[in-house]
């Protein structure tokens, strides 16, 4: 049996520090379930003291899933761990993970503790943590640009004290790949009880190395490696977990390791955070880029032809790529759909799935496809029985290049359709057709939300093909994500307005 590197997913934690990709309850837990059938070993959900919602946020998500370990972030002081522990505790598998920083620059600007005083405050963390849970982790913040021999008398400290795990982070993404082993290597061979505990990397990615310095550390020890699905987070984010796994999968030869990662999951996890989060995968990603396996030149084409691995040093398909997209129609059967739904996040029972089945089919006898945003609509809607606010009946465009400015008509219907829905009509002018149609939205419905992100993609090709328009907006500490697909560009932006403008009103609700 080779050794295992353990995969700590920290995507709703430092992941979600990202900025627009905050996530409200429901699609952490829709992506928690999407790391538990993944394979990560620990998935870190949240930091219970920032606020009440990331308190029932990571509370939540430690009772929606399985044996998968949860792990809360604290920092080293008593009522921080203690709320963490309220947390997590509800897990099958806890894990309290607490930090202090440890840099010279930390310690005397953040802090305003000497290294004396920050070992006393790390050791009396870790006791504390211990006293609940044997599964507790620490973490030197800004242990790369901390001074290696008091990195060694920490890791010590926390390791006697009862820490499990000892994580060495490069928050500002500033070590280099050979630097950062020659460390690990240090630690490894220096801290006297080192064996009594799995050394972990935590890397950003600001000088564009988080994967290169996570994948040198494991060369020289480290055992568990803290990544995020696409390598959202801070700034330039975090080492990315389908980079860092493919590296070791292609490379066995220099990675010698087991993961607990079902690399087929690996593209539906990346797909997964990008509807959630509304952000397109961009299209030079690594591994799961739309074009990391498209081949445009003819000596390559030719090649693959030939022989896949003249250029392919992976296949889409081992990281769940090809064939994989479920597309339902009116002949879909019910294990197509039950499928639909798994990839979609949510988790429905037989009887769930009967009420499902028959919508998709009605609505499939009226419709030539039926997209996700509408079987997602119809979970919603048909089996959570949570119906929109309002939705759009009805709208009219005027754009040109002369005198009038662009405007449009909108119609929206409230309350439930038919006999005693409320259909209100309003006309609003804007710096082009998809400003005024937002604007005529917001003025029915009486919210005028930041608008923090606004995308079209072109889901299929030529002039005719279908617009992909996703929006993320922000109002009153609420954000929510809507989508929506059509061939006119100007209307899938208002039904992703209007989508996300009743996620809102949904979340509002459940806060
Ligand atoms: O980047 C960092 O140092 C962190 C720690 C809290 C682990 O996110
Ligand atoms: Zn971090």
């Amino acid at each position: 049996m080779s050794e295992r590197v353990y995969i700590f997913d920290t995507t709703l934690r430092d992941g979600e520090q990202s900025p627009g990709a905050t996530m409200n309850l429901d699609e952490k837990i829709r992506m928690a379930r999407q790391l538990e059938t993944l394979g990560v070993d620990i998935i870190e959900a949240g930091f219970p003291i920032a606020s009440q919602g990331d308190f029932e946020s990571v509370r939540a998500i430690a009772n929606a899933v399985g044996d998968v370990q949860v792990a809360g972030l604290c920092r080293s002081v008593v009522k921080d761990i203690d709320r963490c522990w309220e947390a997590v505790k509800v897990a099958k598998n806890p894990r309290i993970h607490t930090f202090l920083a440890t840099s010279p620059i930390h310690m005397e600007h953040k802090l305003g503790k000497t290294p004396e005083q920050v070992l006393v405050m790390a050791d009396a963390a870790v006791r504390h943590a211990a006293q609940y849970t044997t599964n507790v982790e620490f973490s030197a913040e800004d242990a790369s640009r901390s001074d290696w021999d008091f990195l060694v008398k920490v890791t010590e400290t926390a390791i006697s004290a009862g820490a499990t795990t000892i994580n060495i982070p490069d928050t500002v993404g500033y070590t280099q790949p050979h630097e950062f082993h020659e460390l690990i290597k240090y630690l490894m061979d220096n801290v006297s009880n080192v064996d009594k505990a799995v050394i972990s990397v935590h890397c950003h990615n600001d000088l564009g190395l988080a994967v290169a310095n996570t994948l040198a550390a494991i060369r020289a020890g480290a055992r568990q490696a803290e990544v995020t699905v696409s390598g959202i987070g801070e700034r330039a984010g975090n080492a990315a977990l389908e980079e860092v796994v493919m590296a070791m999968n292609t490379r066995k030869d220099q990675y010698p390791y087991e993961t607990g990662i079902n690399t087929h999951e690996l593209f539906p996890s990346c797909r997964r955070l990008s509807q959630i989060i509304g952000q397109p995968i961009p299209p030079y990603k690594a591994i799961v880029g739309p074009n990391a396996f498209a081949h445009e030149s003819g000596v390559h084409q030719d090649g693959v032809i030939k022989n896949r691995l003249t250029y392919e040093i992976m296949t889409p398909e081992s990281i769940g790529r090809a064939g994989n997209e479920i597309v339902i129609g009116k002949h879909s059967g019910s294990h197509a759909i039950r499928k639909k739904v798994e990839q979609l996040g949510y988790s429905l029972d037989d009887a769930q799935l009967g009420v499902l089945f028959n919508a998709v089919k009605e609505l499939a006898d009226k419709k030539e496809q039926v997209f996700d945003e509408d079987v997602e609509a119809l979970i919603l809607e048909k089996v959570f029985r949570r119906r929109d606010k309002f939705r759009l009946a009805d709208m009219s465009v005027f754009s040109g290049a002369g005198e009038v400015p662009p405007h449009a008509a909108m119609v929206l219907e409230f309350g439930e359709p038919g006999v005693d829905a409320d259909v209100r009509t309003v006309s609003e002018f804007g710096e082009g057709c998809v400003d005024a149609v937002f604007k005529s939205i917001y003025s029915l419905v009486g919210v005028t939300p930041r608008l923090v992100r606004y995308s079209v993609n072109a889901v299929t090709e030529g002039s005719d093909a279908l617009a992909g328009v996703a929006v993320r907006i922000e109002h009153d500490g609420v954000s929510a994500v809507g989508r929506a697909n059509d061939a006119d560009v100007v209307k899938a932006s208002a039904l992703a307005m209007v989508n996300a403008l009743n996620r809102m009103e949904k979340a509002k609700e459940e806060r």
